[in-house]
């Protein structure tokens, strides 16, 4: 086949020529997501307590927006909670997410394990077929993102909501939590690739009145698209550490400081 160069690939599971540590990466990023996955599921499943403090005004992210008190849904069996509900949302976003592709064929198939290392034997039986079989629901990521921003907008809602502290406005460390990890996940939202083809990539050309408009979002989101991990990572990690603190607070072993405005 002309252009066709065979690379130089070492054949058995993991072999290389690579001097670096190339499994670093994908071993780090595999922990975390099993972690991710563990601690949601405990969280959820079984530690659903201390999950809001005053009333709901600060509620954490993993079971932010904690439908099932907005909507005063009151009727339902006591081990439901929000999260159960609404949860298949951000984990289907996340999930189909083009970034997020790579992570789980890399640290959890191991199809391909990295970048000039031999894979296992069976993935090159296997081989890789794209978005065909069970991938197939990655095609569903451009409706995802549709339903992730529902839920983004929800989420500043619920930093709004931290602000009001019975009859007044203010600010507390609980509003900062929230509003971080509402910025982080605007951040991620926005470096999505079908949020950039949303906003102008299907456009032919951006000249003049609406098209101009959508060109310059879509050289925004480009610019950010870059760093999409980064985004995904620190948006991540954020549910997290704001589900600590508000479990913490929840549980009067830290305060939330507080500035009223009157
Ligand atoms: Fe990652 Fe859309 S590509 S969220």
């Amino acid at each position: 086949m002309r252009g066709y160069q065979r690379l130089p690939l070492v054949k058995g599971f993991g072999k290389t020529q690579r001097i670096d540590d190339w499994w670093n990466q994908p071993l780090i990023m595999a922990a975390a997501l099993g972690f991710a996955l563990l601690y949601t599921l405990i969280r959820v499943a079984v530690l659903d307590g201390s999950i809001h403090y005053e009333d709901h005004r600060v509620t954490s992210p993993i079971f932010s927006p904690d439908v099932l008190h907005i909507f005063h849904v009151t009727n339902h069996p006591g081990w439901m909670n929000s999260a159960m509900l609404i949860l298949w949302i951000p984990f289907g976003f996340r999930g189909t997410c083009y970034y997020m592709r790579k992570v789980y064929h890399r640290s959890f198939f191991q199809n391909p394990s990295a970048c000039m290392v031999s894979k296992p034997d069976i993935n090159h039986t296997l081989g890789y077929s794209g978005e065909r079989g069970i991938f197939i629901f990655n095609n569903l990521h451009r409706y995802m993102l549709y339903l992730a921003i529902i839920i983004l907008s929800m989420k500043y809602y619920d930093v709004v909501h931290t602000m009001q502290f019975s009859g007044s406005w203010g600010l507390s460390v609980g509003t900062f939590v929230l509003a971080i990890e509402s910025f982080l996940l605007t951040m991620y939202v926005i470096s999505c690739h079908a949020f950039r083809h949303l906003v102008g990539g299907s456009l032919k050309q951006w000249r003049g009145g609406a098209s101009s408009i959508a060109g310059r979002i879509f050289r925004f989101s480009s610019r950010h698209n870059v760093h999409h991990n980064l985004w995904f990572w620190t948006s991540l990690a954020m549910v997290f550490l704001g589900d600590l603190f508000v479990m913490a607070v929840a549980e009067g072993l830290i305060s939330d400081p507080r500035f009223i405005l009157g």
